[in-house]
């Protein structure tokens, strides 16, 4: 069986450690298109180099662009790749530019599509992620769900027949590089200046167009954020780098202390050296979760439901309306103390995954890849 990744953007990068990791110990064939929409290092190579995964076997180098522009290009740049790899199966993960464009290319040739993490919602329609994945679902040929609830979701959609509960390859990396860092197999990560990880801190990320792009809504965030009786730990994405400029926001004000994006396993150190986080990452919700480290999110839905039902996540979509102290207390909030259990599955899910394809696979007959 021969299976094309394709991948593009910083949380594809994470999903597929574990999945090429698995692949690796098959007969299967994998093969890696990076469509180059995250191109900084400390967006993509840090994951490759940090990860173990193996180099991409094709780079389709689209870089930045409008929503149009960039899901465009990679459309275009994947039809030739497609043609000439003639895959079993084409795999496509999460709900960024690159996972519609690589599932709109393979569904066009007639290629089988497999949707990794299917049926996530947020139903908030102003996300481009929301589109992403929505669309995605509908025209893949198997839905590798994570959670119980995205079985839901998809069965809601009239998609039951093809979902299926893979669980959430996110557990098997994060609980790996956990034991990893815990075991000291790691440096110690490049924390803003001014943090010091032995005091309490909070580590905060925001990268949504809704909270980056709209200059009102960015300095009222940042001055909730600064305004934190503990200091911050802001890893800012280029978007929120570039936005910020853009307007004059200055970042690293009150306890903002504003560092680069770190690689996988510094990220997950820092969540560990953190008293909590302040987010608005899908990824990081989940991390904090199986990390045990309470999370504030700033945004009014979240996907991953079970962070909030358990009560690890709180979401909070305006900050800036709370009292101080009513969002001091929110954020320094101390942890349940219910066990949260496993929604996540048990850190097997990129086995299944290669399971479930090359189970469809046979039934198929095969292919002259088998
Ligand atoms: C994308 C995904 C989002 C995911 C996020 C993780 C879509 C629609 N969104 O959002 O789901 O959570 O990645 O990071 O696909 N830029 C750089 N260097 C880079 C990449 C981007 O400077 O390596 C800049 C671009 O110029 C642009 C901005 O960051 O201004 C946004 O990049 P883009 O890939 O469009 O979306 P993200 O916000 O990263």
């Amino acid at each position: 069986m021969k299976v094309i990744s394709i991948v593009g953007a910083r949380p594809q990068l994470v999903k597929l450690a574990p999945i090429a990791a698995a692949f690796a110990g098959t007969e299967h064939e994998h093969v890696i298109v990076h469509t180059g929409q995250h191109y900084d290092a400390d967006l993509s190579d840090v994951f490759f180099d940090g990860l173990g995964i193996p180099d991409p076997d094709v780079h389709l180098g689209v870089g930045s662009g409008s929503h149009g522009v960039q899901t465009g290009t990679v459309l275009a740049a994947l039809d030739p790749v497609l043609e000439r790899e003639r895959p079993d199966w084409v795999l496509v993960y999460g709900d960024t530019n690159s996972t519609i464009a690589g599932a709109l290319s393979a569904v066009k040739m007639h290629l089988p599509v497999a949707h990794l993490e299917a049926g996530l919602r947020s139903f908030n329609r102003r996300m481009p992620e929301e589109h992403n994945r929505v669309l995605t679902d509908h025209c893949a040929d198997v839905l590798l769900a994570p959670t119980e609830e995205a079985m839901r979701h998809l069965a809601d959609e009239g998609l039951k027949d093809r979902a299926v509960l893979a669980g959430d390859v996110m557990v098997d990396i994060c609980l790996r590089i956990r034991d990893d860092v815990r075991a000291g197999k790691h440096q110690a990560p490049a924390l803003p200046e001014g943090i010091d990880p032995a005091q309490p801190f909070l580590l905060a990320t925001l990268h949504r167009p809704d909270n980056t792009d709209d200059p009102e809504r960015l300095t009222a965030i940042v001055a909730s954020l600064a305004a934190l009786p503990v200091p911050v730990a802001l890893l800012a994405h280029p978007r929120l780098v570039a936005r910020a400029k853009e307007h004059g926001i200055e970042l690293a004000q009150g306890s903002v202390h504003v560092g680069r994006p770190l690689p996988y396993a510094g990220l997950i150190a820092a969540v560990l050296a953190s008293t909590g986080v302040v987010t608005d990452s899908g990824g990081l919700q989940k991390e904090a979760f199986l990390l045990e480290r309470v999370t504030t999110t700033i945004r009014p839905e979240t996907e991953w439901v079970e962070t909030v039902d358990t009560g690890w996540n709180v979401l909070v979509p305006d900050p800036h309306t709370l009292s101080a102290d009513d969002w001091a207390a929110t954020v320094t909030r101390p942890a349940p103390t219910a066990d949260p259990g496993t929604p996540y599955g048990d850190g097997q899910a990129a086995r299944n995954v290669v399971r479930i394809l090359a189970d469809l696979h046979q039934q198929k007959g095969g292919s002259r890849h088998a």
